[in-house]
């Protein structure tokens, strides 16, 4: 279990989290959804120990990580795919892909099943990260978090701006990585990706959980959304 209990955050004097309560079983998947600047971010960097919790605790099966860094939090088994993606530009898809093994044990994602899950990575292997598509951006991405054999995947926004076939793709690829075990936490903007995916949701404004609710409740978080909760 990875968890935020009683969780703020801040950035200077500014308050981005309140008393936030999350957590992800392992080999689940969470939706994270919220409005432009409602705290996603912040939360998932929270999470993975990119962003320091000031009060409150982070803890991973009950362990307190609180203080530890992201680093620490990655060798832990939590990867973080940002928005911005992150991807270095002047190495090729395959040595942005090769960096993560240096310094994780080997597990489960390999190279060769990266490239089975995105065979469009394949082909791009020798490709710079400058010069791939937007899509392929966030392929090479996921992928490279994969190579560090997570237990724990933290999906930023991992389907904005894209085109519907490469929503699809990596709407498909989520689904597989989680059935080979690893837990998925999946920030969107709305519903339309998560419900097909996610078992749990939860709705973030002004950084705090407003709502949380499985599946069959997804009608009733949508009419909180419309009236501004
Ligand atoms: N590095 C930062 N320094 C100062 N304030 C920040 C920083 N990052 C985010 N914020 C503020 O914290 C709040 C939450 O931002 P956050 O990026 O977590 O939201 P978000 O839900 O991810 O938004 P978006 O949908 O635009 O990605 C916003 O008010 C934002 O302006
Ligand atoms: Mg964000």
């Amino acid at each position: 279990m990875l968890e935020l209990q009683n969780a703020d955050v801040f950035y200077g004097k500014a308050q981005a989290l309140h008393h936030v309560d999350f957590a992800i079983a392992p080999g689940g998947i969470a939706a994270l959804i919220g409005r432009n600047g409602a705290g996603k971010s912040t939360l998932l960097r929270a999470l993975a120990g990119g962003q320091a919790v000031a009060s409150g605790a982070r803890r991973l099966d009950g362990a307190d990580i609180t203080r530890l860094a992201a680093h620490e939090c990655s060798r832990r088994g939590i990867a973080l795919v940002p928005e911005n993606r992150q991807i270095f530009p002047s190495l090729t898809a395959e040595e942005n892909l090769r960096l993560p093994a240096a310094i994780h044990p080997p597990g489960y994602w390999t190279l060769e099943r990266v490239y089975g899950l995105f065979p469009r990575l394949a082909e791009r292997r020798a490709t710079n990260g400058t010069s791939l598509s937007g899509g392929e951006q966030q392929m090479l991405a996921i992928g490279r978090a994969l190579m560090a054999n997570p237990r724990y995947l933290l999906l930023d926004e991992p389907t904005e701006g894209l085109a519907p076939v490469v929503v699809d793709a990596i709407i498909q690829a989520i689904g597989e990585i989680n059935a080979q075990g690893t837990a998925v936490v999946l920030v969107e903007q709305n519903f339309k990706v998560p419900r097909l995916l996610a078992q749990q949701f939860h709705l973030i404004d002004s950084g705090r959980i407003v709502w949380n609710g499985g599946p069959e409740a997804i009608a009733e978080a949508q009419d909180r959304m419309m009236i501004g909760h």
